[in-house]
């Protein structure tokens, strides 16, 4: 049941090294997060944004305050994977280019907004878990692109949160979700590590 998708998603390892003189261009870097954003949101909020950390200044800002991770100074880039909380106010506005390109009726945005407003609006720990699944399944689907692309990836929880947002000058509503590395890897690194077996993880009911 192998194609060229499978092959891509089962080959994905998290890259621990870098060719640190490898770059790329800002057209591919905005390529790649173009190509991330087509993943799914909830009422397609896309409550995300991304920071992308390439200069030399940027990683020295970034490193100490991210343990000093050798990808940072390694990769050519480090996105700052940043969710917003989600805000069920942003809808119709989210929604206008789908209305405009007919793709959704315009008198189906309430029925948008209004479910969104009673799920998010008085529930902050909801608002913040939408935002870690818009920014965990966005950074996903760079990560599959970069390896569709020939490119290493990895995905970093190894950071200090605050520092992160108060250094790269997040909003009160927003906060870093993950780091994500991309870059051209270097010989040496890790083949994909085996999984638990299916039988211990799925249930068929
Ligand atoms: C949310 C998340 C956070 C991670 N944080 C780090 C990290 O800070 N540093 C690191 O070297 N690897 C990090 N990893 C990589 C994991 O160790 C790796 O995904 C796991 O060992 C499975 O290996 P594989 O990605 O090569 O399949 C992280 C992975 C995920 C999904």
């Amino acid at each position: 049941m192998s194609n060229p998708v499978i092959e891509c998603i089962e080959s994905r390892r998290s890259t621990k090294y870098y060719d640190a003189d490898a770059k790329m261009t800002d057209a591919e870097i905005q390529e790649l997060v173009r190509i991330g954003t087509t993943a799914p949101t909830s009422f397609h909020l896309q409550n995300w944004r991304f920071i992308a950390v390439r200069s030399h200044e940027a990683k020295a800002r970034l490193s100490p305050i991210a343990w000093s991770q050798p990808a940072i100074t390694e990769a050519s880039v480090t996105f700052i994977v940043v969710g917003q909380m989600a805000d069920s106010s942003v809808i119709p506005e989210r929604l206008a280019p789908l209305v405009a390109a007919g793709v959704m009726p315009e008198a189906m945005v309430p029925e948008w907004e209004i479910p969104a407003r009673d799920l998010y609006m008085e529930y902050p720990q909801r608002q913040r878990d939408e935002a870690v699944r818009s920014g965990a399944i966005g950074a996903t689907a760079m990560m599959y692109a970069a390896r569709s692309w020939g490119l290493g990836s990895t995905p970093m929880i190894g950071f200090d949160a605050e520092e992160v947002a108060r250094e790269f000058g997040l909003k009160r509503d927003e906060f870093p979700v993950m780091l994500l590395a991309v870059g051209k890897e270097r010989p040496g690194n890790w083949a994909q590590k085996p999984r638990r077996p299916v039988s211990e993880i799925l249930d068929l009911v």
